[in-house]
């Protein structure tokens, strides 16, 4: 089956076999009778760039790219999109004659997940809350922006690093510490953890949101438990809340229907699917 309409794309990290991304594309593939394969590759740090170009020499279609290597990814693409360039990583990657191009869609798969799980949700209504200052809260940073969010507070446990992640940004985006959260809080409309904290294995986020306005919307990227401790509390406040999951859902689409032609959407079943496996 590698005939020329055989179309292959794949997902490669280092570890890679927690990967979910087999169980969203083989879904797809699958629902759209598509006659392709998505696979899960392994790739250490020193076989990385080794590894992609030997993919592109074999027709693939291209791969999603997940930990350690989106900065690689980026670094060795022949084009890069303007969102990609921003966030400073590459999540996704299309190979067509022999070149590469990057993307990077964790933001816009922030930001479906919120149009989906939250329809009336605005960027625009007002101040955005990012707790964190990683590769994830500078993607979603980007995404809110782009999305018009009139301003976003960073508030991160190594000021620091908010501050460094707040200034590549400019006026709209500052920093505080986490400490300072509930000081912030009043007037804030959307709501976003992109710790770790409240993971399975890991601390609970420890945060007092009961200040915020009736009207906010929370999230976390946190999906393993899919209800994490801030949720239930800012449910318990009734507030309206969209779980983690389908951003990693919604950052999907945009790569499957590069490879393989076909825009998919987010379903229940879907959901169900990555929940189960
Ligand atoms: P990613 O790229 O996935 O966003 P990361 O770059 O490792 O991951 O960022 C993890 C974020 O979680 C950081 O903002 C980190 O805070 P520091 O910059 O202070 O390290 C935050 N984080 C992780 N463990 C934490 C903890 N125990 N308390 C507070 N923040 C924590």
């Amino acid at each position: 089956m590698t005939g020329e309409t055989f179309k292959k794309a794949a997902v490669i990290g280092w570890p890679i076999k927690h990967s979910k991304s087999p169980l969203i594309h083989g879904y797809w593939l699958k629902q759209f009778a598509i006659d392709g394969s998505y696979q899960a590759i392994g790739l250490s740090p020193d076989d990385f760039v080794s590894g992609i170009r030997d993919l592109v020499a074999r027709d693939y279609r291209g791969c999603n790219v997940t930990i350690p290597h989106k900065e690689t990814a980026l670094a060795m693409a022949d084009y890069v999109s303007d969102t990609a360039k921003a966030i400073g990583a590459a999540n996704t990657l299309v190979f067509k004659d022999g070149k590469i191009y990057a993307d990077n869609t964790d933001g816009i798969g922030f930001i479906n997940n919120l149009k989906q799980g939250a329809p009336q949700w605005n960027a625009s209504s007002g101040p955005a809350l990012v707790l964190g200052a990683g590769g994830a809260a500078r993607a979603i940073i980007y995404a809110l922006l782009q999305e018009g969010a009139p301003k976003v507070i960073v508030a991160n446990r190594t000021a620091e690093k908010a501050k460094r992640l707040a200034s590549a940004f400019g006026e709209k985006v500052v920093a505080i510490t986490l400490a300072k959260v509930p000081e912030v809080v009043g007037d804030v409309q959307t709501l976003v953890n992109t710790t770790s904290l409240g993971m399975v294995g890991q601390p609970a986020l420890q945060i007092d949101i009961s200040g915020l306005p009736k009207t906010a919307l929370v999230t976390d990227i946190v999906y393993n438990p899919l209800t994490t401790e801030l949720l239930k509390q800012a449910q318990g406040l009734g507030l309206e809340t969209v779980d983690g999951l389908g951003m990693l859902l919604h950052q999907a689409v945009p790569g499957f229907e590069a490879w393989f032609g076909v825009r998919p959407v987010v379903n229940t079943t879907l959901r169900q699917i990555v929940i189960a496996g």
